[in-house]
Parts: structure tokens; C-alpha cells; sequence
């Protein structure tokens, strides 16, 4: 599994912004918010593009667009944070959504939702979800994109854990992993150390 740390002074400082337990909600969600516009731009580099030619007020102008934008998937909640965002950085880019809540007794992941294209055949997808803790809600994720026939999966993360990153290489699934840090480990209650604590709850407040 190819695994892109995305390594920049202004990632890092919108991490170490986002990682501070003094940071109030309105603060982490714009910091999320910016750090997500370079983690997109990094998932795209040497994405293939296709020409398009144009006229400048000067001349003839060979062009690019995007060949084949990726399908947006956040998955709910703290994905939330990302899309809006990602979609900014590639305005003609479809959304699904997938929900999975996690049982905090069992760090588990519960499926709730899934909305997403019937047909991902040659659809390249990124999958929004700030926190790669255990692997559990993002291998759902996976699974579900390739009961729907995507073969081009990137995982679109702000913090990993090296037990996350094991889980998805073990699968053995099409995946590609851009995140900003892989830290230490998980705690016994399976949240990341250092980590940031809950991502959704730092974005909407405690359920
Ligand atoms: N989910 C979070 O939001 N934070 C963690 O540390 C682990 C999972």
C-alpha cells in the first residue's frame, strides 16, 4: 500500500492548531478546513489530466483539466469537516456519503448510512475521514466502495495510527493512504496518542 505523508511547516501548524485541547470548535473546524485543501492538492499530484484547448486574450493555449475527477466520500461525522472543502478544490467532483458511528464500549464500527453511485467502475474515490484509528470504519468504508466496484480508493487522512495503516495494508484492498501524521499508537479506549481526541466531537461538540 503506497502510504503519502503529507510533510509541510503550514500542515504541521494547522495540525499542532488542531492537536491543542484549548482550540474551540470554530478553530479546529477552519483548521481542518485548510489542512484538508493541502492534503487534496497532494492526492492529486500527477493525477492524469486532459487537454483543453483555449484562446488567451494573446493566442492558442493547449490547456488541462482534471481527466477523471475523484468521487468524494466523507464518512460521517467527523468527515464533515473535510468535504466542503475538497469539493472547493475540485468544484466538478460527485459526493456519496457513508456513516458509521462507533460503539464506545467496543470501539466497533455501526454502519448507519450508505449513499453512493451503484457503478465506481474506473471512478477514482477519496475517502474523507480525519481519523484512521483502529482501520474499522474505513475498511467498512472500503468494503462497501468495492461492493460497488471502485478499484481506486484513496484514504484522505489528518492523523493515523500505525495500527490503522497495519489494518488497511493487511486487507490487501486497492488503497492508497495521504495523511498528515502517523503518530504513536492507539490507548486502550482506541483513540489515537497524542491524536486530538474525538474529531467529531472537536468539530460539533459532545454528542
Ligand atoms: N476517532 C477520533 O475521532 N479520534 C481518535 O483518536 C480515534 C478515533
Amino acid at each position: 500500500m503506497k502510504v503519502q505523508i503529507v510533510d509541510h511547516p503550514l500542515a504541521a501548524a494547522r495540525l499542532t492548531t488542531m492537536r491543542d485541547k484549548t482550540t474551540d470548535n470554530a478553530r479546529f473546524r477552519a483548521a481542518l478546513s485548510d489542512l484538508t485543501q493541502m492534503l487534496v492538492y497532494e492526492a492529486l499530484a500527477g493525477a492524469p489530466t486532459a487537454p483543453v484547448p483555449i484562446e488567451t486574450p494573446l493566442s492558442a493555449f493547449d490547456g488541462t483539466r482534471l481527466a477523471n475527477p475523484p468521487l468524494l466520500v466523507p464518512v460521517l461525522r467527523a468527515g464533515l469537516g473535510m468535504v466542503e472543502q475538497a469539493h472547493a478544490m475540485v468544484p466538478e467532483s460527485h459526493v456519496g456519503f457513508v456513516g458509521v458511528a462507533r460503539d464506545e464500549d467496543t470501539a466497533q464500527p455501526v454502519p448507519y448510512l450508505a449513499s453512493l453511485p451503484d457503478d465506481l467502475t474506473g471512478i477514482p474515490v477519496f475517502v474523507l475521514d480525519p481519523m484512521l484509528a483502529t482501520g474499522g470504519s474505513m475498511l467498512h468504508t472500503i468494503d462497501l466502495l468495492i461492493a460497488h466496484k471502485a478499484t481506486d480508493i484513496t484514504a484522505v487522512c489528518v492523523v493515523a495510527a500505525p495500527e490503522g495503516v497495519a489494518a488497511l495494508e493487511a486487507s490487501g484492498h486497492p488503497v492508497r493512504l495521504v495523511v498528515a501524521a502517523i503518530d504513536e499508537g492507539l490507548n486502550d479506549a482506541a483513540y489515537i496518542v497524542p491524536g486530538l481526541g474525538d474529531a467529531g466531537d472537536r468539530q460539533f461538540g459532545p454528542r
